[in-house]
């Protein structure tokens, strides 16, 4: 499973990305805002870092505005590709978009069937919104196993974002359920390699290890 970084901010971006632990990268107008800075910017800077795709939303909410919006957006670099909201205007833009070539990515996907229409009008990506569904007492993972199932029957070549992902189960969950790409919140990051057990262990084996050279040295006195 790939895995994105669900952020914009570059800084956290260039730590991640020199582990070679992410093939991509998530912004929305939420995280751009919280950066506090230029957006086209920011994007571009995330574009230099990273090879993989990084998705920039659109903030129009007609076809017409986003479809323009778009053709703008994926000027700016080469791996960028557009987030277009999951609204009737947003299918429209998709299924222009889509035929000319450029990259899409339906945002605030909440049912199989928004999914279905997404990948009809040939949106690259699909991005469910897993801890948003599991807030309103549904299931998040459900809607990627329904996703999956549903892209493999019809064999759409939609990839599926998960996102909105909240802790590291949903991460192990959606790779159990053969979701394409996890965007994980920067700060979660490193939560998917930090284990007490692990920290623990080392700290043994590093007391023990002092303990035995501790125990040669006096030895070779
Ligand atoms: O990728 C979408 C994500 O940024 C939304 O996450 O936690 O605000 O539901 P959240």
């Amino acid at each position: 499973m790939k895995i994105f970084a669900d952020t914009a901010n570059v800084e956290e971006i260039k730590k991640i990305n020199e582990m070679g632990l992410i093939d991509g990268v998530t912004t929305n107008p939420t995280l751009v805002a919280r950066e506090g800075k230029d957006w086209e910017t920011v994007e571009k800077q995330i574009c230099e870092i990273v090879d993989g795709p990084v998705s920039a939303e659109v903030t129009a909410s007609d076809s017409e505005g986003m479809i323009k919006q778009a053709r703008e957006l994926s000027g700016w670099a080469d791996n960028i590709v557009v987030k277009i909201p999951m609204t009737a205007e947003g299918l429209k833009a998709v299924n222009v978009l889509s035929k000319e070539g450029i990259k899409t990515n339906v945002t605030l996907v909440f049912s199989a069937a928004q999914g279905l229409l997404a990948a009809k009008v040939g949106a690259t990506y699909v991005s469910p919104f897993l801890g948003r569904l599991d807030d309103i007492g549904t299931s998040g993972i459900e809607l990627v196993e329904k996703l999956r199932q549903l892209f493999d029957n019809y064999g759409y070549e939609t990839e599926i974002i998960a996102a909105s992902i909240r802790h590291v189960q949903h991460v192990e969950q959606v790779a159990l359920a053969g979701c394409d790409i996890a965007t994980i919140p920067g700060k979660l990051i490193p939560k998917l390699w930090e284990h007490p057990l692990t920290d623990k262990g080392l700290a043994t084996f590093e007391k023990d290890w002092a303990e035995f050279e501790q125990l040669q040295k006096q030895k070779g006195e």
